[in-house]
């Protein structure tokens, strides 16, 4: 299986059980809606819009604007709030069924860092019109430290993707012609009871990158053992933390740099 194949299939696996642990995702969902650009738009994309989180406020935000959701994970797209007069779309965000310069604004939160970051934000630049707005949340460097690091040395496996650097996105913007308006980054740490929940948790937002049959057939009860003592040894006050560098950003779709 492909590593996007990969992704896909753990994000369609969480499907049903995503909106109910996604909570902090729903958070970061709604301060990028609070950062949409006063204007007007004719199509918008809710670019790997899982079960529609953004579905509501985008509405209210653009009601005269066609709207567009958009994910490669089937399963996602069927969990995806209906009756909304929304048009859903099965499409990898690396190529997308799309006109050139055909949306004024591309919404996406939390997607990106799924994505090879260059070739979807290229791709973002080529579907919108010149000063179209990209606005977009994703995670950077340091996001989920405690998971890659209980697994180090266990098995051949990375255990999260490889999340870009606050430089390397902003090298990433400006290369795929887009100039930013505002770029915003926080830390943020979420407490668990113990290391199942935070396991559990993770695989439940489809965040998993290693499918629970091979995790089981990797891993001998002894290893799974030392990924939660490794897990527990950060025990704090409120739990056991998981880190997240969160970052939210609206940038402009520079004229004559379309690909
Ligand atoms: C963490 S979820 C976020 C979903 C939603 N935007 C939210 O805020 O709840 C990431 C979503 O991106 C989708 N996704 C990941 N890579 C993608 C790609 N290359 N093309 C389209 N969708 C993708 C996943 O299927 C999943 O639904």
């Amino acid at each position: 299986m492909t590593e996007r194949a990969a992704i896909r299939s753990s994000f369609s696996r969480a499907a049903t059980r995503y909106a109910a642990a996604a909570g902090l995702q729903r958070v970061v969902c709604d301060r990028l809606l609070e950062l949409l650009p006063d204007r007007s738009a004719g199509l918008v994309l809710d670019l790997g819009c899982g079960t529609g989180f953004a579905s509501t406020g985008l509405h209210a935000r653009f009601p005269q604007a066609t709207h567009c959701a958009v994910d490669f994970s089937l399963g996602m797209l069927r969990a995806h709030e209906r009756g909304s007069g929304v048009t859903r779309v099965c499409a990898d965000a690396h190529r997308l069924p799309l006109a050139s310069a055909s949306a004024d604004i591309v919404f996406s939160s939390l997607m990106l860092q799924w994505c090879d970051l260059p070739v979807a934000l290229a791709e973002c630049r080529r579907v919108l019109r010149d000063g179209g707005h990209m606005c977009f949340s994703t995670v950077l460097l340091g996001t989920l430290a405690e998971i890659d690091d209980a697994f180090a040395g266990l098995d051949a496996h990375r255990h999260t993707v490889s999340f870009p650097a606050p430089g390397a996105l902003a090298a990433a913007l400006a290369g795929s012609g887009f100039t930013a308006d505002l770029m915003r980054s926080e830390m943020h740490v979420e407490y668990f009871a113990d290391a199942r929940a935070l396991l559990q948790s993770n695989r439940d937002i489809g965040a998993s990158r290693v499918p629970d049959g091979a995790r089981r057939a990797l891993l001998g009860r002894a290893a799974l053992r030392q990924v939660c003592d490794r897990l527990e040894a950060r025990r704090e006050a409120l739990g056991l933390p998981l880190t997240y560098q969160l970052a939210w950003v609206v940038a402009r779709a520079s004229s004559g740099d379309r690909s």
